[in-house]
């Protein structure tokens, strides 16, 4: 099969780790008769210096003809002290939203070769995580108007606004439990409707849409309670249900269980269109140029974007299987060393995941 990959590399650790997971995509593709092309374009911070926006229209076009989007990171604290619309981040809102992007999948599973590595207390770890965040991505804060900085009462203030409406809500819902149906069938809905009016019609909305979906078990919870639960026994959720800012917090603390932050894949789609598949974590400013960044995380994308976006599950089980195999043979990037093991840098460990496709 014939696939175009548009690749946004980005800043910090963005292109050490999108190099591992293109030469992961390019074994791949000789091993099945693929062909996979690429074409590069800039997104973030790299944009702002070499076109001046963090988002060029050249970029949203060579995504829009890709059959498939594949992102490092973005941002730096060389950027950190421009204005909201020009900063680096903004181009990856930008791309989500022009792209309608509105579901982020985010899968965190403890695997065995990595127990280890997980910072919870064995008896816990021992139960087992594999959740997935099912995270709204084009709404909530990130977007709601009115927003900004201004002077009230002669006093500088700052807002933004929490908003959804139920069409928005609907539709993430209706990820969430058709993905559960092909999981374990249960989802947690996450929100803080004891305080937010957007929270409540957001429990409501899911719960209409529940009735439709009677076989799904569902709950609800505070976010508050979320973030406990989450370390305190992690093997009680399949699906987590919720919305942009929640997701974002709770993946990323998903993600230390498993390891670490370098571990964890996504996937953004839509309801047409190219989906955009990408680490869940940042630049890493502090490890950047040093071949020292976990290629993992960006390497497990491109597998969602063989089975999500491509429809190959078969060669994206081959990728995992690869990444766990790498893992068992004893090599570790720093992030998820321990004693005894091999450690790696992030060049060597994209070519041990080659070797054992
Ligand atoms: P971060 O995720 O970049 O880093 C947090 C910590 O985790 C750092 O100590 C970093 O070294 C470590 N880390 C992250 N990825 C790693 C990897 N693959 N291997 C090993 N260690 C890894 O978050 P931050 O420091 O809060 O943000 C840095 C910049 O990245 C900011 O500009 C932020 O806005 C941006 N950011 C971008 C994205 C994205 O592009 N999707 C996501 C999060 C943050
Ligand atoms: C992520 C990041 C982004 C987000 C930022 C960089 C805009 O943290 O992809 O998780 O908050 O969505
Ligand atoms: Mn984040």
């Amino acid at each position: 099969m014939k696939k175009s990959i548009c690749l946004l590399p980005g800043d910090g650790i963005g292109p050490e780790i999108i190099a591992q997971g293109v030469k992961v995509l390019e074994a791949t593709a000789e091993k099945f008769g693929h062909e996979f092309t690429f074409e590069t374009a800039l997104i973030g911070g790299a944009a702002i210096d070499g076109a001046g926006d963090p988002l060029p229209e050249a970029t949203v076009s060579k995504c829009r003809g890709a059959d498939a989007i594949y992102l490092g990171a973005v941002g730096g604290p060389k950027w950190d002290n421009l204005t909201p619309e020009l900063r680096p981040e903004k181009g990856l809102l930008r791309i989500r939203k022009e792209l309608g992007l509105f579901a982020n999948l985010r899968p965190a599973m403890l695997l065995p070769e990595l127990a280890g590595a997980c910072l919870l207390r064995s008896d816990i770890a021992a139960k087992g995580l594999d959740l997935l965040v099912v995270r709204e991505l084009t709404g909530d804060v990130y977007f709601g108007e009115p927003r900004g900085i201004e002077t009230r009462d002669g006093l500088r203030t700052g807002y933004n606004t929490m908003i959804y409406n139920e069409e928005e809500i609907r539709r993430i819902a209706w990820v969430a439990f058709e993905t559960a149906r092909k999981r374990r069938n249960k989802v947690c809905s996450v929100e803080k409707s004891n305080v937010l009016e957007c929270s409540r019609l957001w429990k409501e909305v899911v719960m209409e849409m529940h009735r439709e979906y009677a076989d799904v078990e569902l709950s609800h919870m505070y976010v508050d309670n979320a973030a406990m639960q989450l370390v305190r026994d992690p093997s009680q959720f399949d699906v987590i249900l919720t919305g942009n800012i929640f997701g974002d917090i709770l993946s990323d603390e998903a993600s230390v269980i498993t390891g670490s932050l370098g571990m964890l894949p996504s996937a953004s789609t839509g309801a047409e269109g190219p989906g955009l598949f990408e680490p869940i974590h940042g630049s890493a400013p502090d490890i950047a140029g040093q071949d020292v960044a976990n290629p993992l995380a960006t390497i497990l994308s491109a597998a969602m974007m063989l089975r999500l976006g491509f429809d190959m599950a078969e060669e994206a089980d081959l990728i995992e299987k690869a990444v766990r195999k790498a893992l068992a043979d004893g090599y570790r990037t720093a992030d998820i060393m321990e004693p005894g093991k091999d450690l790696l840098g992030c060049k060597s460990m994209g070519d041990k995941v080659v070797e054992r496709l």
